[in-house]
């Protein structure tokens, strides 16, 4: 995406490296990361206003560790090395580096030496976060210290002719309370950026540069009903209207009602070419006689592709696929010392399509993370309860139903899970929740309803918080909220007389339960 003004982050690896693209991005400024060694030509070509050169788990002194084009100094557009990139300016401009024994890594306290540049304003002490080895010893030609902590006599340095800053600790997380600050100074008063970017200017951006990729072609997405791939299909359609299809294919393991909500958002509101493959007979075949997890998630996947091809093979005049890649994805199949192979998110299930179905790739949400795709959505009009829907498994109810999947156990679990979500939307803080759903147990119990005993399913709520799925823990819902859901599920899904409550955290557990 190339707007008038725009930061360019190169990517040297670290973990925080995204998190800088978006902290200037909060700041109304366009930013995107790119490769570590794009060269100074191309930098040169796509004008960006300043340059950060993100941290990274390498030493500048390893053999093979990443370098930039060292013609990047010599553009005259403004520099902010960050932890690894500070090291590499100084390394390459003629500093000197002191080799590491030990990795200083936490908070720490940085005395400002200079309130001209990157601390303009800031009070003379200020809390910062340290991850790094490595640090300058002898600045470059040209530098002052602009910081120093007692251990790091130069905790920043800067070339105010030059416009070439270096932070030995890093701005762009919440443990650098000022971090905001400093790197607003970048962004403001050394690039003289505007701060004029928002959402509605990537949409017309993207539109743009969507028209221009397609020209008079058409284009496939498949719609799982998640926020990404609605998203994408929202603003492909924005951009191209009718030359764009969109393939929904219904496998028969999702959450009740979903199909038809798909079909009237995006179908009948949207009025998008929406086709809507029911191979719900055709996966609960196939699943017949599966209880091990990951072989469902095979045949869900193997049976994904057939369907989706055999459909996709009906638009026969696509040459292009759009698919909701976000940037963690990207990331999560890139590395930045052997260069980025995006692979496409295995999730989305569209990966390994045959060969004879060969597309060019549109991903207009490369550069997101998912509260920016979320805030889009809504600035396209998709409705709140597809823009902050939870996260939704590929494989669906399939692993959630542990043992066989069989239509009756479908039904029974999408009716116990409806019950799940009506009560959870009904709590103030709802959308604090990662996740909750229902989970169908493959273990019967005794009850007694009325005089009768029962003999039936066992039903297990999750219910968790978690920043990323990584790891997570159980949420404190309230017990009357508890009490409800149970006695709901109990008395209205035909089958279940028993509900639990998992209040497991992962690790060690995981979210779902196969
Ligand atoms: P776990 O169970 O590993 O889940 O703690 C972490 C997150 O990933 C989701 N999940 C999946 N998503 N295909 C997907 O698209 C899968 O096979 C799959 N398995 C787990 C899960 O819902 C949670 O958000």
């Amino acid at each position: 995406m190339k707007t008038r003004h725009w930061i360019a982050i190169l990517d040297f690896g670290s973990q925080y490296s995204q998190l800088i693209a978006r902290r200037v991005r909060e700041q109304h400024v366009y930013s995107e990361l790119i490769r570590y060694n794009t060269s100074a030509a191309e930098l040169k070509k796509r004008k960006p206003s300043g340059l950060i050169l993100s941290g990274g788990p390498a030493s500048v002194f390893e053999n093979g560790a990443p370098h930039p084009d060292p013609a990047i100094f010599q553009l005259g557009i403004p520099i902010l090395g960050i932890c690894y990139g500070m090291q590499l300016t100084a390394h390459l401009l003629g500093g000197k580096v002191k080799p590491g024994h030990a990795r200083e890594f936490g908070h720490a306290g940085i005395n400002i030496l200079d309130k001209k540049s990157l601390f303009k304003g800031l009070p003379a002490n200020l809390k910062v976060w340290m991850s790094h080895g490595d640090q300058v010893e002898v600045m470059p030609d040209g530098f002052h210290p602009i910081a120093k902590t007692g251990t790091c006599p130069i905790a920043a340095m800067g070339d105010d002719r030059r416009k070439i800053y270096g932070l030995q600790f890093h701005p762009e997380v919440v443990h650098t309370p000022k971090g905001a600050e400093i790197l607003r100074h970048f962004v403001f008063d050394i690039c003289k950026c505007p701060g004029d970017w928002e959402m509605a200017q990537f949409i017309r951006e993207s539109v743009k540069a969507i028209r221009k990729q397609v020209g008079s072609g058409h284009v496939i997405c498949g719609l799982s009903g998640g926020v990404d791939s609605s998203v994408v299909a929202a603003l492909l359609h924005k951009a191209i209207g009718k030359q764009l299809h969109c393939i929904f294919v219904d496998n028969g393991v999702l959450r009740h009602g979903e199909s038809a909500q798909v079909e009237d958002t995006f179908g009948k509101a949207f009025n998008i070419d929406l086709r809507v493959a029911d191979a719900q007979k055709l996966f609960l075949d196939n699943l017949k006689g599966v209880t091990d997890p990951e072989k469902k998630r095979k045949v869900i996947g193997k049976t994904f592709i057939d369907v989706f091809a055999e459909e996709a093979r009906k638009q026969k005049d696509a040459k292009f696929l759009a698919q909701g890649t976000l940037y963690p994805d990207v990331i999560e199949s890139f590395s930045p010392l052997g260069g980025p192979s995006v692979t496409i998110k295995s999730h989305h299930n569209v990966g390994g399509l045959p060969p004879d179905l060969k597309f060019k790739l549109i991903e207009p949400l490369r550069e997101l993370f998912k509260d920016e795709v979320r805030e889009l959505g809504r600035q396209l009009g998709v409705p709140d309860h597809i823009v902050d829907r939870q996260p939704f498994p590929g494989p669906g109810l399939a692993v959630r139903i542990l043992g066989e999947v069989t239509a009756e156990r479908v039904a029974l679990l999408q009716k116990a899970d409806l019950r799940v979500q009506e009560e959870i939307e009904k709590l103030p803080n709802h959308k604090a929740i990662w996740q909750s759903f229902a989970v169908l147990l493959p273990v019967q119990s005794v009850g007694v309803m009325g005089d009768c005993r029962t003999y039936e399913n066992v039903v297990a709520l999750r219910i968790v918080e978690s920043m990323d799925g990584m790891t997570a823990d159980w949420f404190r819902v309230p017990y009357e909220v508890l009490a409800k859901i149970s006695n709901r599920i109990i008395n209205e899904v035909r089958g279940v007389n028993r509900v639990v409550f998992d209040i497991s955290s992962k690790p060690p557990a995981t979210i779902e339960w196969e």
